[in-house]
């Protein structure tokens, strides 16, 4: 092992110089105009995988292409077999003139990486691919086998790889899947997260007049779109931050008060909170502390309001129509499926009958929640201790990694998600960056992870 963490350590300043050529692929899967990208990343993904000593090979799907990477399997039988997920998607880089420097042109400031997907996801999985790199170069030899799934969609909602684990079944079985995806509270505080959210899109487009109209000529004698959409949105929530959809929270399991002490263990100051985030005053859910809102609770988010005239100056129209793209972030026994048809049945009974309303569907994922008392989660654990030096956290996560239920499902395995994601990495928004410091930790996590898993 400690060839594997010399080989680590002499070769930062290499692996950060790949980091960047990795996160220079504008590999945006939101953005059909991107497609180019992602399959060149693809394949200077295979090459890399290549290069540090693994199979590996680029598998189309209807979508972007997944990259499969293997460790040579060992001739002893009866080796643990575990899989890595990560993603080589990012998410859109607007608004750019919020960026310091261009999103895909990574730069180094103060400890981070600066560019778009350096954090999510780019690093997380790097960080893996070295650690296995440092085995492989110096012959030292892996307890375990090792496959590394790698996609480009989980961005989008992973569309394309529930098939791709059916097809690929066999050889996708495996005792467990790591994912370094997730955040942490602080350097400091590294984590082994046990629950994620689940999610569910949709788009809601409300049409008016046939065309945009001349607002003094014919306003006020029908309905403005986005007047009649805005209604029918700020309908949705009360001030107390509960959303009033009947049979919204039928579902979704309560916190165990044990749960609820566990949370309240991670350091979190109200104001410090309010400020880094630029609000006047935090608002969620009464009842909940901010951590249980983002985390355990369900909630409907306008992601984007789109109506009229965006350009320049004034121009004084009726919109033909207005739109609004939804996501629902799920918890635990609730169903995308059954809760989208208790909103779609909302908004269809609140829509007024001067315009007409469209619902268009999108992606969803259940929300996750696995033991952290395996033995697979005190391996993982372990491996935290040892790589960060400190004692690990067990956290739920707001966020939505889609796949992590198929795994289950179409596998049978669990997901250990161990993120080294900073709370301040601006993940979805301008400036993303990656901490340099939990780039290396990620590293030694990774390496120190596999004996840990293998004893099983
Ligand atoms: N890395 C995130 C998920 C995440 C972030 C989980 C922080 C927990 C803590 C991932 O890349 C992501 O953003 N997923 C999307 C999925 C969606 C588009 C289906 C999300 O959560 O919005
Ligand atoms: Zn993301």
């Amino acid at each position: 092992m400690q060839s594997v963490l010399d080989y680590l350590k002499g070769n930062q300043k290499r692996f950060v110089d790949e980091l960047c050529e990795y996160v220079r692929f504008p590999s945006v899967s939101a953005q059909p105009a991107h497609a180019k990208d992602l399959r060149n990343c693809a394949e200077w993904l295979v090459r890399h995988c290549q290069q540090i000593g693994l199979e590996a090979r680029l598998c189309p799907t209807r979508g972007n292409p997944v990259v499969l990477a293997n460790t040579r399997r060992g001739k002893a039988s009866g080796r643990r077999h575990f899989l890595v997920y990560g993603h080589y998607d990012v998410q859109p880089p607007e608004p750019l003139e919020l960026w310091k420097t261009p999103p895909f042109e990574p730069t180094r400031r103060g400890g981070s990486l600066f560019g778009r997907g350096a954090s999510d996801n780019k690093g997380q999985n790097l960080a893996h691919l070295k650690a296995v790199e440092a085995y492989l170069k110096t012959g030292t030899e892996l307890p375990c086998d090792l496959t590394f799934v790698l996609e480009g969609e989980e961005e989008v909602g992973s569309v394309s790889l529930a098939d791709f684990l059916r097809e690929h079944r066999a050889r996708l079985r495996c005792d467990a899947v790591v994912i370094s995806d997730t955040g942490i509270p602080a350097r400091n505080l590294p984590a082994l997260t046990y629950a994620l959210r689940g999610i569910a899109a949709l788009e809601i487009i409300v049409h008016g007049p046939s065309r945009d109209l001349h607002s003094g000529i014919f306003g006020g004698s029908v309905d403005n779109p986005a007047m009649a959409l805005s209604r029918l949105l700020a309908g949705v929530r009360d001030d107390a931050g509960r959303i009033v959809i009947p049979g919204f929270y039928d579902d979704v399991a309560p916190l165990t008060s044990f749960e609820r002490k566990q949370m309240a263990r991670i350091p979190f100051e109200a104001g410090k909170y309010r400020k880094f985030l630029g609000v006047p005053k935090l608002f969620g859910e009464r009842g909940y502390t901010p951590n249980e809102q983002r985390t355990a609770r369900p909630t409907f988010e306008i992601n984007g309001l789109t109506s009229g005239y965006q350009g320049e100056g004034s121009k004084t129209i009726v919109p033909a129509w207005a739109s609004a793209k939804i996501t629902i972030r799920l918890v635990p026994h609730q169903s995308p499926a059954r809760v989208t048809r208790a909103v779609r049945a909302f908004l269809k009974r609140h829509c007024p009958p001067t315009v007409r309303l469209e619902i268009r569907g999108g992606h969803g994922a259940e929300a996750y929640m696995v033991s952290p008392r395996s033995a697979n989660a005190q391996a993982a654990l372990r491996a935290l201790r040892a790589a960060f030096q400190c004692e690990p956290v067990l956290l739920r996560e707001g966020g939505s990694i889609p796949i992590v239920n198929q795994f289950k499902k179409i596998l049978g395995a669990d997901t250990l998600l161990l993120g080294l994601a900073l709370p301040d990495d601006n993940a979805h928004s301008p400036n993303e960056k990656f901490d340099l410091e939990l780039f290396a930790k990620g590293q030694r996590l990774g390496a120190m992870l596999w004996p840990e898993l293998a004893r099983g």
